[in-house]
């Protein structure tokens, strides 16, 4: 008789399983959830190399005196008489879009309204970092390249052979 009572009633095992089931299912989903999660934690978020720098055509489609928004780069493409230079629009306080500001010979964060001068130095906060300047050189084929990946000191220009 006390036998008889401790079998378990098939429908109570049946739903047990179904919640052990479900348990196991959730639990082996947030392990392998955290364990991606440490794995992208772990690579390297950085762009490589070869993907950094961009050809962006050849130097006589920049007159002197212009300034180019590559918005897919989103760097400023300058040229002036001393040549071509790479000015990141990345603004330095968090990472909006700075613009050109033509009244001003500057740019401006539209975010938080920072403001840089010509060569990307802040003269009103928040930002008080300068924007970057990337390097820009010329590729085997004659068009200008950026690399976006480097950050070189202000006042580096690509001057052009002018013979
Ligand atoms: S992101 Fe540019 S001022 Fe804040």
């Amino acid at each position: 008789m006390a036998i008889q009572d401790l079998k378990p009633e098939p429908e109570n095992t049946s739903r047990r399983d179904l919640f052990a089931t479900a348990g196991w299912a959730v639990l082996s989903a947030s392990i392998a959830g955290v364990c991606g999660a440490f794995v992208r934690f772990l690579s390297s978020n950085t762009v490589p190399e070869a993907l950094s720098v961009s050809l962006i055509g050849r130097p006589d489609e920049y007159p002197v005196g212009s300034a180019t928004f590559l918005e897919e780069h989103r760097v400023y493409l300058l040229r002036d008489a001393r040549g071509f230079r790479a000015l990141s629009a990345v603004c330095t306080h968090l990472g909006c879009t700075v613009v050109k500001d033509a009244a001003r010979h500057g740019f401006r964060c539209p975010c938080h309204g920072s403001r840089f001068n010509e060569q990307g130095e802040p003269v009103v906060g928040p930002a008080r970092r300068a924007l970057a300047w990337h390097p820009v050189a010329l590729s085997r084929d004659g068009r200008l390249q950026i690399d976006r990946g480097r950050a070189i000191g202000a006042g580096h220009y690509l001057a052009l052979d002018r013979r």
